[in-house]
């Protein structure tokens, strides 16, 4: 079974909690996705020393190198993916946007998580703009990455309701929560081929295609 399993880049930029919560699913014996490499974009993200505290690989491609070059900074994270054999790229609050090339080459295999019901609220400053807008509901979304920013093929989403008395802290500390089941259940379905895309749709071939519901999430695999 361990030669079969997807290994996997997870590329951070600050604290790494939704890192964490994949490096914890990892562990279990059957899930399809080994953790290969954790790389930040920023030498003292504090996820790196997290990452290192599990044993894992870690790398640093600090983006002030490179001077605005978008391009060349991204041959520099492509040589470290080729050079740790990686299936799969996870971006876990990975700040920079990557180039169309770049992004290309990973279609289909690179995930990112955004803390919004996508399409609403792409960018930053996301739960903020989701109680200005008076939204009821807010949540976050795990998707395939395409060129455009906070877009393409949605994977999972969970929704959380937006309270009378959130704060943007508040409602954060909600989603973050969500988001931290979302995402590694969102990579174990990848990882195991058991997602199909078409278009802007994507088909989920599992039992676990369904809505449960918890505490104070509803979680929309
Ligand atoms: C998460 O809330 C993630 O959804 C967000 O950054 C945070 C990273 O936290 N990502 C984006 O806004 C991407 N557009 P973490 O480092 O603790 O996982």
């Amino acid at each position: 079974m361990a030669s079969s399993k997807k290994r996997v880049a997870i590329l951070i930029s600050g604290r790494g909690s939704n890192m964490t919560a994949i490096l914890d699913a990892a562990k279990a014996s059957d899930y399809p996705a080994k953790i290969a490499l954790v790389l930040s974009n920023k030498p003292d993200a504090k996820g790196l020393e997290t990452a290192a505290n599990h044993g894992i690989a870690t790398e640093v491609v600090d983006h002030r190198s490179f001077k605005g070059d978008r391009k060349v900074f991204d041959a520099a994270l492509h040589k470290h993916l080729t050079a740790h054999r990686i299936d799969l790229v996870v971006l876990a609050g990975f700040m920079r946007i990557l180039s169309a090339d770049f992004v290309a080459k990973w279609t289909d295999k690179m995930l990112n998580i955004h803390p919004s019901l996508l399409p609403s609220f792409k960018g930053l400053d996301t739960h903020q703009r989701a109680l200005d807008t008076g939204c009821r509901l807010a949540g976050c979304s795990v998707h395939f990455v395409r060129a455009d920013m906070d877009s393409g093929p949605i994977i999972a989403q969970a929704a959380v309701p937006v309270l009378d008395n959130d704060t943007a802290d508040s409602l954060a500390a909600r989603i973050l929560k969500a988001e931290h089941t979302i995402y590694p259940h969102a990579l174990e379905l990848v990882a195991s081929d058991k997602v199909s895309v078409q278009g802007m749709r994507v088909r989920i071939n599992s039992d676990a295609n369904m809505l449960c519901a918890h505490q104070d999430q509803q979680l929309i695999f």
